[in-house]
């Protein structure tokens, strides 16, 4: 099977998982939770829960606890992506080739959909606890994607990235990838360091696999800045200029666009030669990572 095709099947895969988990009635607060579906839904790339998969693969890979972050690990960036489209942050009016959710539902709904969601992952990810053998380990996938999500990663990072944009704070190169490793990088580490734990890695192949989904989510995030720049609405699903529009500092401005695209190959050749030490069948997300530092969505 050709790499697009696999790709294909494990998104379709990741889909039909997402809408499992979210096919519940939530009663008087239904529309809430449809409001839930909407911003996970459309062309997401699912990227976190095929990296998570992908890399569990690399050990053993049929971890029953595996669809349970996996779904959880989509949930939390969904939810990162309404807030990150508010007016209040980066004020987008598309995503995922769809309007953004508080464009269709307002500000409010689009605030509590992200509670929801967040909250929801957490629930979702909870319920491995009742399919597995090994609830220390289940402990230590919670923990990683618990720390990881939240001011010690995504959410520090869009918090530093909002200071430096709306306060006016001075972006420095250290900042800028502090923002980049917490925004972006973590979820990205989660997913991989989740996928390696489960799959039977050791602590010391854990901690490997953190290094090279850190470099992956560097690479990806500055991808997304020079997309933001180069990049087609039709291809993104979502606008392009928007960093321009809100006048943010982004990689390219701090540091050019040819230096960026030569810093995307830098940190995905670097997480190559990490993911190239392990023994197991690497094959698919060594293609997987690839194929990103090209991508154009
Ligand atoms: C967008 O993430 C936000 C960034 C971290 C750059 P993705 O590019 O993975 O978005 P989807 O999930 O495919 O929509
Ligand atoms: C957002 O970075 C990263 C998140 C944690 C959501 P961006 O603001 O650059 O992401 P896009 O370009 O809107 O997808
Ligand atoms: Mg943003
Ligand atoms: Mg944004
Ligand atoms: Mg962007």
């Amino acid at each position: 099977m050709s790499f697009h095709d696999e790709l294909n099947q494990k998104v379709d895969k990741v889909n039909n998982l997402l809408e499992s988990v979210l096919k519940v009635n939530a009663g008087f607060a239904d529309y809430l939770m449809e409001a839930m579906r909407y911003s996970v839904y459309g062309t997401g790339k699912r990227l976190r829960p095929i990296l998570m998969e992908a890399t569990a693969e690399l050990f053993r890979g049929d971890a029953p606890e595996l669809p349970y972050f996996m779904a959880a690990i989509e949930l939390i960036h969904s939810y990162s992506l309404v807030h990150d489209d508010m007016p209040c942050i980066d004020n987008d009016e598309y995503r995922r080739g769809r309007k953004t959710t508080h464009a269709v539902y307002g500000e409010t709904t689009a605030l509590l959909a992200g509670d929801g969601l967040l909250n929801f992952a957490y629930e979702t990810a909870a319920a491995a606890f009742n399919d597995t053998k090994d609830p220390v380990k289940t402990a230590g996938a919670m923990k990683i994607l618990t720390r990881k999500a939240g001011i010690f990663g995504m959410v520090g990072g869009q918090a530093v990235d909002v200071d430096c944009e709306k306060n006016k704070n001075p972006l420095t190169k250290e900042k800028l990838l502090y923002i980049h490793e917490n925004k972006t990088a973590a979820l990205i580490e989660a997913a991989m360091m989740i996928g390696a734990l489960l799959g039977g890695a050791s602590a010391e192949d854990v901690k490997k696999m953190e290094e090279a989904a850190s470099a992956i989510g560097i690479a990806f995030q500055i991808r997304d800045d020079i997309l933001d720049v180069v990049g087609t609405f039709e291809e993104l699903g979502k606008p392009i200029g928007s960093d321009a529009d809100n006048d943010k500092d982004t990689y390219i401005t701090l540091f050019g666009f040819d230096k960026a695209q030569e810093d995307v190959k830098m940190y995905s050749d670097k997480a190559l030669s990490i993911i190239e030490s392990f023994e197991g069948d690497k094959s698919f997300l060594i293609k997987l990572v690839e194929s990103l530092v090209s991508r154009n969505k």
